[in-house]
């Protein structure tokens, strides 16, 4: 076959991958996977088209193997994202250093060329060095698993290591580095795929403590769900969970709690009886109610709103969500869309006395809905956001605390109790809130401008500058209906104008 493939058989060739090893493949790399797929088939003596009928029939998983070693990203480098490892250090210390006790026992999935899983052997020799310890490492790419096992590493790859950790656990070989024989011997590298139900693999309860991190974003939602239900059965309750600093677990699952420490977020998982809880208290909620729905989906150019009044703004979210919905018909996308349809007439009278700044009324019609009754998410951050706009700050703090218990990852319930804890003074507590919420949801903007605020009161020009700038942008394109929901009464033009005059002060303006 001449010239590229057809765009029929570059989406086939996309889903495969996407089927084999949860890779997502960007439209901006159709290009070079269109060369893929011929520098392949013609490897296997086939025909583009014969080719994928039989991956697509059989799932080879050699050739799943060499599409893996040409497709994966391994970027990492030793002690990545350093407060993790903080963290981690104190977990062994507080849960397994007494005498007598065992493990932990680590996984690093998708440990790459070795780096990361090297670097927690070195922290678990440091702080039990009489300890029979290994940790294990999963990869899909052989080529990688093969540079982990050699352990050479040039200086770039220990740029976070302080010298004496580099001279204790590493020697100078030729330009670069090897790995001490006592820390490769800590290491079991293993050929793994995280996207396949491996029973020795992922056996139930089998480590203490989890790292996947940044391997999960290249992954479609429906691999990385079924990726992320591997891991937590391999995880024994109360193990921890580490994933990318900017990875969250936010509409991913409830199996877990957000823990913040050392500047670092992770996960802990839920013991048996707490998930039982949240099972019950979760049962009845719709899928994803029309606040985050609104706000996860960003117009497409052109289709901004207008503005002219509100509910039209939502109005249009929801025609956005089921018109995206029906282009991309995903089980995902279309509950989103019932979602929308669903919540539109039950809290809209509340919304639109909020908007008129009629707090005490809105709060009688959000309580007396039957969404409030069920403690569905939406209902009881809109009633947390009512009582913090009304200036009564206790009783939002206890029902943005009582939507955490339903769902921790809630970012807009993490952003109330920023507002709150600022109002009673708590400034430290404030700006860890929006430091969540921020992390939850990166595309948030109040959270940031927030922050910005304070962090210009506490006298920190430069950080605060960081954060209004960053609030500046994701404002211009901010959902309008979550601006009309934290946006304190004002619009997105004032919000704008306050940021601008914000970052003058700090001397940072545009
Ligand atoms: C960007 S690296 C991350 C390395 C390390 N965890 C870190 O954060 O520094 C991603 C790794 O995930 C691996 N990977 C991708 N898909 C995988 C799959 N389905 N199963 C196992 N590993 C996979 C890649 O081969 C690559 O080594």
């Amino acid at each position: 076959m001449n010239g590229a493939p057809s765009l029929e058989l570059l989406s086939r060739f996309r889903a495969a991958i996407a089927e084999g090893f949860g890779l997502t493949v960007e439209e901006t790399r159709l290009g070079a996977l269109g060369e893929l797929l011929l520098a392949r088939a013609q490897a296997r003596r086939l025909s583009p088209a014969a080719y994928l009928e039989r991956m697509e029939s059989r799932l080879d998983p050699e050739e799943l193997r060499i599409l893996a070693g040409e497709l994966t990203v391994g970027e990492t480098y030793f002690f990545r994202h350093r407060e993790q490892f903080e963290a981690l250090r104190s977990i062994v210390l507080t849960e397994h250093a007494q005498p007598g006790r065992q493990g932990p026992r680590v996984l690093s999935a998708g440990c790459s060329s070795g780096e990361e899983p090297y670097s927690i052997a070195m922290l678990l020799r440091e702080l039990l060095p009489e300890r029979e310890l290994v940790v294990s490492a999963l990869d899909i790419n052989a080529g990688f698993l093969a540079r982990a096992r050699e352990g050479r590493y040039s200086a770039w790859s220990l740029r976070e290591m302080s010298e004496s950790n580099v001279s204790r656990w590493l020697s100078p070989v030729g330009k670069g580095y090897v790995v001490a024989d006592a820390i490769r011997r800590s290491v079991a590298f293993m050929s793994g795929n995280l996207c396949r139900t491996d029973p020795e693999l992922f056996r139930p309860r089998s480590y203490d403590v989890i790292f996947c991190r940044n391997v999960l974003m290249y992954f479609t939602p429906e691999q990385r769900h079924g990726a992320l239900q591997r891991l937590t059965s391999a995880l024994v309750p109360g193990g921890y969970l580490f994933l990318g600093s900017a990875e969250t677990l936010r509409g991913e699952s409830h199996d877990y709690h957000l823990c913040h420490t050392h500047g670092a977020f992770y996960y802990r998982r839920k013991s048996d009886a707490e998930r039982a809880e949240t099972a019950a208290a979760t049962r009845t909620l719709p899928p994803l109610g029309f606040i985050a729905d609104a706000f996860a989906v960003q117009p497409p150019p052109g289709l901004e709103p207008a503005g002219e009044s509100w509910v039209d703004d939502i109005g249009r979210a929801a025609a956005r969500i089921a018109a995206l919905a029906n282009q991309a018909p995903t089980h995902a996308a279309s509950s989103r869309a019932e979602g929308a349809r669903w919540a539109r007439s039950d809290l809209r009278a509340p919304l639109e006395l909020l908007h008129e700044e009629r707090f005490g009324h809105a709060l009688e019609h959000v309580r007396a809905t039957p969404a409030h009754a069920s403690r569905d998410p939406d209902a009881l951050l809109l009633e947390a956001v009512l009582l913090a706009s009304d200036g009564k700050l206790a009783e939002a703090e206890r029902s943005a605390q009582r939507l955490l218990e339903l769902d921790e990852l809630n970012a807009g319930a993490h952003y109330v109790l920023a507002l709150c804890a600022a109002g009673s003074g708590k400034l430290e507590e404030a700006t860890r809130n929006d430091r969540i919420a921020i992390y939850l949801d990166p595309a948030f903007a109040m959270p940031h401008l927030h922050l910005g605020l304070m962090l210009r009161k506490t006298g920190e020009p430069q950080a605060a500058g960081q954060e209004l700038a960053r609030a500046q942008t994701l404002l211009e394109r901010e959902d309008s209906a979550r601006i009309l929901l934290f946006g304190g009464g004002f619009g997105r033009a004032a919000l704008l104008e306050l940021c601008a005059a914000e970052l003058a002060a700090v001397g940072a303006g545009r």
